[in-house]
């Protein structure tokens, strides 16, 4: 999809369809205003007579307003106007985007953007509506043999805004738009691959065809023979399971200074989580081809800073391996020794996660970080925790969790953050070894973080426990694309301030 900025009045429009709002009850939004005294009424008098309330989502599709220059108009429902904020406008543009791709118009004006969204400059609204369009008209349907394909699709929308000093600002939201869509449009799809496909090897070359195909852009791939040989024994005691050979993937991106410390990402890459000997149950076992999700997510958000050509110097790492039971699997009891030298009691092979990671967060002390911040979907427990809403964050370092908090909040998909106090520690002690992999009953996110934070002391670090947001389940089952545009909107906020 095409998207351009515009500066111009409802009527004026030559185009397909122009796309105006309605609140609640039947109150036309300035741009209605405009284009109902052009047309003497005929707006209005459609409202008086009932054909629309103004409620959230509502869409009325008219054709031949008199005295426009556009095919169609089309009125969508913005609810309650002091109500109109974040989720609402979302929403609406969603509605727009599939409403104007179901009805044939190949290309819009939409004034949407120019609603007053509490708090919210063109900037924002602007570079919103370009990720929920994108989002909207997603799909992962390379694997259907047939796919009901829209005859005319949107192809092009413009987005209005009110002065023509704004233009460039919205030229730059929609650069900033459409990069942010594109990283999570690239974990959307990395996610939703099925596992036999998307196994550690696949993602080692889709980093090294990024890089390729990316200047600025250096790929390495380290495999398991020589992740064996550096003593990253927490990393090869999951990997062994699998016939499938792990893979550490390493790609950089050099947008900063040579003196700038880099921030690097570290994403739990598991393609495949059976448990191991710890097998899980058999229902909604396919769901643990999303275990990789926070590589998919530190992938996406290095393909959105790369896109936008942030000037940072960014490392992305991801842990690669699948979970599987076999002959050469861990059993509970094991003990192995971590890059670190900590030695770990594996009580549970299902907390595997941890045991990827903790050596790739060893690992990236070389790099003499400036940030590192691990994504995960590390804990069933985050979900009971915090649901679907908000990823888990826990940190070592005040400042950053807050930076990521306000990115969060700015950019719609947040975070919250647990403590990870020592007291939590104690849950962790094994007696035949430096730590256990698990923490017992209570606090499963928690225990899971602190378990990393014992890998984590020579940086500032920040973990992102994803695991209720990375995908949904039911209907619209798949990856949601999710940290991504937290991500992409911390590094945008390290650079501008
Ligand atoms: N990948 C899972 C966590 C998970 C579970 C993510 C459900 C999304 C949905 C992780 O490897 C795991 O199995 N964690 C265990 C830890 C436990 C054994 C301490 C869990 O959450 O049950
Ligand atoms: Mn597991
Ligand atoms: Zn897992």
């Amino acid at each position: 999809m095409e998207f351009n900025v515009k500066s111009g009045n409802p009527e004026k429009q030559r185009s397909a369809c122009v796309v105006v709002g309605v609140f609640e009850s039947r109150k036309l939004s300035a741009m209605g205003e405009q284009l109902d005294q052009v047309s003497e009424g005929y707006l209005s008098n459609l409202l008086r007579r009932g054909d629309m309330e103004g409620k959230l989502g509502q869409v009325l599709l008219l054709h031949n307003v008199p005295n426009t220059l556009s095919d169609r108009v089309l009125l969508i429902g913005c609810g309650k106007e002091r109500d109109f904020g974040d989720k609402s406008y979302t929403k609406v543009i969603a509605k727009a985007i599939t409403t104007l791709n179901d009805t044939g118009s190949m290309e819009a004006v939409c004034f949407l953007s120019e609603l007053n969204v509490k708090g919210r400059d063109t900037r924002w609204k602007v570079r919103h509506a370009v990720e929920a369009a994108q989002d909207t008209l997603y799909a992962f349907d390379e694997f259907k043999s047939k796919t009901d394909s829209t005859r005319r699709p949107l192809r092009r929308l413009t987005f209005n805004v009110t002065t023509r000093k704004e233009l460039t600002i919205g030229e730059k939201a929609i650069e900033e738009g459409l990069s942010i869509a594109k990283g999570a449009h690239k974990a959307r799809d990395l996610a939703n691959l099925p596992p036999n496909i998307a196994n550690p090897t696949y993602l080692a070359e889709e980093a090294k065809t990024f890089a390729v195909n990316n200047e600025g852009v250096d790929c390495e791939v380290l495999d398991e023979s020589e992740l064996e040989e550096m003593g990253m024994g927490a990393f090869c005691s999951v990997a062994r399971g699998s016939d499938t050979p792990a893979k550490l993937i390493i790609l950089k991106y050099n947008g900063g200074s040579a003196e700038q410390k880099p921030v690097v990402l570290v994403g739990k890459g598991i393609t495949f989580d059976s448990g191991g000997i710890s097998l899980k149950p058999g229902e909604r076992m396919d769901e643990m081809k999303y275990d990789m999700g926070g590589a998919a997510a530190v992938f996406g958000a290095f393909v959105a800073a790369v896109e936008m050509k942030l000037p940072i110097n960014l490392i992305m790492t991801i842990a690669a391996a699948e979970n599987m039971p076999s002959g050469k699997a861990s059993r509970p009891g094991d003990i192995v020794t971590s890059l670190s030298g900590q030695t770990i009691e594996i009580l549970n092979t299902d907390a595997e996660g941890r045991l990827v990671l903790c050596d790739t967060l060893t690992y990236v002390e070389r790099y003499e970080p400036e940030i590192v911040i691990d994504v995960a979907t590390l804990t069933g427990a985050c979900i009971i925790a915090l649901g679907n809403q908000a990823s888990g964050l826990m940190s070592n370092h005040n400042p950053l969790a807050h930076d990521l908090l306000n990115a969060g909040e700015l950019c719609g998909d947040r975070v919250w953050r647990l403590p990870i106090w020592d007291e939590y520690q104690e849950q962790l002690e094994s007696n035949f070894a430096d730590m256990a992999n698990i923490g017992g009953k209570g606090a499963g996110t928690i225990t899971a973080g602190c378990f990393l934070s014992r890998f984590t002391k020579k940086y500032h670090w920040a973990h992102l426990d994803i695991a209720g947001t990375a995908w949904q389940s039911g209907k619209a089952k798949g990856a949601t694309g999710r940290p991504v545009p937290l991500l992409s909107q911390y590094l945008i906020n390290r650079c501008e301030s």
